[in-house]
Order: C-alpha cells, then sequence, then structure tokens
C-alpha cells in the first residue's frame, strides 16, 4: 500500500475531514475514503467503479489514454512478440520472468497436470448436447473443487499453489471437452510433449481415426490470444473472483464465479457477439445503416468490438490481434473473406465518425480475436470459453495476491438506499 503524505479535505457542512492521498507507482493518486463512514457518517456512491480502485495490487497496469497494457512492468506488445503464453503465467503469478530453469520447471508442473479426474467425464455427460459451452464450463469448473479436495484450503500456501497450478493446467482440457461434447465427438486427452497452445488445439480438432499435426503458425496465433487476454486487471470477472474470493471460498468456486461474470456480451461475450454482429451486417454497403443504430440513443444496438471502459484510446491488444488476424488469414489463404472484409471497413468507417472519436470509442481486442478464431475453425460459442481459458491466470494470480494480503477483508460494498422507508405490515384482508 502507498504512503500517504498529503490530505484532501472534504467539507460537509461546517465540518471539514483530511482524506489522506495515496500515490500509485503509475497512474492517477487515490483518496483513502476507508475511514470516511466512521468519521462523517456518509458513504461514497460509484456504482460500476468508476472512480473507485477497490484493492491494491503489482500485477497488471493499464494507461487507458495512452492505450498502454503493463503486466509487472512489460508492455503488453513486447510479450506478445517476445513471450510466450506460460512465461507470460509465470511472470503474472510470480512477478518476475523466469529463468530458463524456473521456466522449465514450471512448463513441467504445468503439463503434469492437464488431466481431469476421470469420473468428470460423467458430470460433462449430464449436460444437454445443445448446451453453450460457458454453461458447461460454469458448472465443471465449479465442480473441481469436489474432486480436488487436497487443494481447497485457503490459508495453506501450498494448497493454493497447487490450485493455481492445476487450474491453469486442466482449463484447456474442459474447453475443448465442452467443444468436443457440444458437436458429438469423443473426448481428446491432453497430450505432454506438445506445447500448451498446440495441445489445446489438438484437444479441439484431433479425432481418433486420423493423424493430426498442429500447424506451427495456428499455433502461435493461439498462444497470442492466449497472452493477450491472460489478466486486466480489475475487469468485472476479476473483481467479480476477489468479491467471492474475500469470504473465503475455495478457488475453484470463485473461478466458476468468474467464469459466469466473464460470459456476457459487455465482458468476453462481446468477441461473440461482434462475430454475430460482422455477420449480421453481411457486406459493406450496410455499414452506413448500422454505424447509425449505433449512434442513436433510441436504439439499445452497440458497436460490438468497441468501446472500452479504461482505454479512451487504442486498445494495444487490438494491435496485435489485428496483425495476428492477418497473417491467419493470409496463411489459410482466407483474406478475401466477407467477414474480415466487413470489419476492416466498419473499422475505417467508425474511426472517422466524429461519434466514435469524440466518445473515444476504438476497437478492442474482441474486434479481431473472434476472426482468427473463426478461420481457425472454432464455432461462435467457443469464443468466450477461450477467453476463459486464458483469463484463467490473470484471476489466479489476482487471488493469490488477494489470499496472501494480511489485511484481508471481505468485501462488501454500501448502497444509496431508494425504497420505501419503514411501514407496518398489512394484513392480507386489508390490500
Ligand atoms: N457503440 C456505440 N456507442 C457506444 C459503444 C459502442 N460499442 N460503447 C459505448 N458507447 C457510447 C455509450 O452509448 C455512451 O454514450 P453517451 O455518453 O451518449 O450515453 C458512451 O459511449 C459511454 O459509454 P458507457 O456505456 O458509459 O461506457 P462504459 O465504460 O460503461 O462501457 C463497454 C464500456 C465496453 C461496456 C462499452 O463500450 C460497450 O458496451 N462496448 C461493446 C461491447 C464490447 O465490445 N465489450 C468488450 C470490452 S473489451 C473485452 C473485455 O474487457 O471484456
Amino acid at each position: 500500500m502507498a504512503d500517504s503524505k498529503r490530505n484532501a479535505t472534504l467539507t460537509i457542512g461546517e465540518q471539514s475531514y483530511d482524506l489522506p492521498i495515496l500515490s500509485p507507482t503509475a497512474g492517477p493518486d487515490v483518496l483513502d475514503i476507508r475511514k470516511l463512514y466512521g468519521q462523517a457518517g456518509v458513504f461514497t456512491y460509484d456504482p460500476g467503479f468508476t472512480s473507485t480502485a477497490s484493492c491494491d495490487s503489482t500485477i497488471t497496469f493499464i494507461d487507458g489514454d495512452k492505450g498502454e497494457l503493463l503486466h509487472r512492468g512489460y508492455p503488453i506488445d513486447q510479450l506478445a512478440e517476445k513471450s510466450h503464453f506460460l512465461e507470460v503465467c509465470y511472470l503474472l503469478l510470480y512477478g518476475e520472468l523466469p529463468s530458463a530453469a524456473q521456466l522449465e520447471d514450471f512448463e513441467e508442473r504445468v503439463t503434469m497436470h492437464t488431466m481431469i479426474h476421470e469420473q468428470m467425464m460423467y458430470l460433462f455427460r449430464g449436460f444437454r448436447r445443445d448446451a453453450h459451452p460457458m454453461a458447461i464450463m460454469v458448472g465443471v469448473v465449479g465442480a473441481l473443487s469436489a474432486f480436488y479436495h487436497d487443494s481447497t484450503d485457503i490459508n495453506d500456501p501450498w494448497q493454493r499453489e497447487v490450485a493455481s497450478v492445476r487450474m491453469i493446467a486442466k482449463m484447456p482440457t474442459i474447453a475443448a471437452m465442452a467443444f468436443k461434447y457440444t458437436i458429438g465427438q469423443p473426448f481428446v486427452y491432453p497430450r505432454n510433449d506438445i506445447d500448451y497452445a498446440s495441445n489445446f488445439l489438438r484437444m479441439c480438432f484431433s479425432v481418433p481415426t486420423e493423424d493430426y499435426q498442429v500447424n506451427p503458425i495456428l499455433s502461435r496465433a493461439m498462444d497470442r490470444i492466449f497472452t493477450l487476454h491472460a489478466d486486466h486487471e480489475q475487469n468485472a470477472s476479476t473483481s467479480t473472483v476477489r468479491l467471492a474470493s474475500s469470504s473465503g471460498a475455495n478457488p475453484f468456486a470463485c473461478i466458476a464465479a468468474g467464469i459466469a461474470c466473464l460470459w456476457g456480451p459487455a465482458h468476453g461475450g462481446a468477441n461473440q457477439a461482434c462475430l454475430e454482429m460482422l455477420r449480421e451486417i453481411g457486406t459493406v454497403d450496410r455499414i452506413p445503416e448500422f454505424i447509425a443504430c449505433a449512434k442513436d440513443k433510441n436504439d439499445p444496438f452497440r458497436l460490438m468490438g468497441f468501446g472500452h471502459r479504461v482505454y479512451k484510446n487504442f486498445d494495444p491488444r487490438a494491435k496485435v490481434m489485428k496483425q495476428s488476424a492477418d497473417e491467419v488469414l493470409e496463411l489459410l489463404g482466407v483474406e478475401d473473406n466477407p467477414v474480415l472484409q466487413v470489419a476492416k471497413e466498419l473499422e475505417k468507417q467508425a474511426l472517422a465518425d466524429p461519434y466514435f472519436s469524440e466518445k473515444k470509442l476504438f476497437p478492442n481486442v474482441d474486434f479481431y480475436s473472434g476472426i482468427i478464431l473463426e478461420a481457425m475453425g472454432f464455432p461462435t460459442s467457443m469464443f468466450t470459453p477461450i477467453f476463459a481459458v486464458s483469463r484463467t491466470v490473470g484471476w489466479i494470480s489476482q487471488w493469490k495476491e488477494m489470499i496472501a494480503d494480511p489485511q484481508l477483508k471481505i468485501g462488501r460494498p454500501r448502497q444509496l438506499y431508494a425504497g420505501d422507508t419503514f411501514r407496518d405490515y398489512v394484513d392480507m384482508e386489508k390490500r
């Protein structure tokens, strides 16, 4: 926690109160209002947490105005270019880039946990075949706590470590199995002799009847998608994980809560919603019509894949994703894909429109990720599960940081009550 050397003064009526100003290592100063209610008897009001820091953290920093995203200080574009997902996982979890030996040991530990308990297969079979893979993931990940009792004691650092590695290792297996289940194909077991991203692609796309070779360019693109989504500081799903964990709930249950939150179209569900929107637009000549709807105050339609709560400049992840989309589509020989044509033209027209520039609405990471995933052969329903696989390390890192904090308190927001005041119960015959 940053030290306070300065105070702000809040005056309510005749009375003034000093509020310590905390200075972070980067980003705007923070007013410490923890004692405000005790001293002044007032709450602060900030639905959506637009001006409220809910914790202190050393993991990820975003400068929304500059369009900068740093993990433990390292910029995301450098990590996407020079690193790979498991190394970024290590960085997020432990705070530093690993040495070669540390990385080898970490990869070995993750690899040794990729299978799930065989009994869990029956859980999958309890779902309808047409279930959304996110619905399956919420259930199956929550159920991990029923299978791995030896890593649910949050007060034991060793169990926390095992639970963390287990979740990073098992999430691709669970997501791939959810996919296979919904398309009626046999589950494919993980392989420990190939890298994380290739293993995921193999579990999704191989069938027992044929050999399957993972294309290294697709595997690299998959790894990049994982890397770009790995963490994003106190977003809705991460805050959900933190809030759920603050009660002392076990980590598997908390990550299941994060997955549920991620599912929504304003968050992780946006990549699915974006591709569906691009398909609905269909041809470039219809773009102005959709832009007009997005600008119309009386129309709830929004351009999916545009805008961000924090980025008020280009989302740095979107730049890398766009480049990756070009590479993948070229490799697959589908550069003239109509969805991509619509996406490129939509981006151009929206960026040239004063509505979007004045409101600082730029393409976000989801604008291009769906195009890559579709080109790889994933149905839209798998886009958000893939986001969940990637974000698991962010959730886990933030969870570990929070549990290790001696100042941990249960999260318990206040409210501005706007309902009826006290009234006596009215008997049925008098209503
Ligand atoms: N299309 C049209 N108008 C928009 C859009 C959009 N995509 N996004 C925001 N606006 C307008 C909004 O109508 C509002 O206008 P006004 O000030 O006139 O009322 C203004 O911009 C500010 O919007 P807001 O809803 O107050 O902003 P927010 O920070 O609460 O919302 C957001 C951020 C991401 C939910 C929103 O931009 C959105 O719904 N975007 C589309 C969904 C999307 O792509 N989500 C993925 C986010 S990135 C991945 C992730 O982190 O999960």
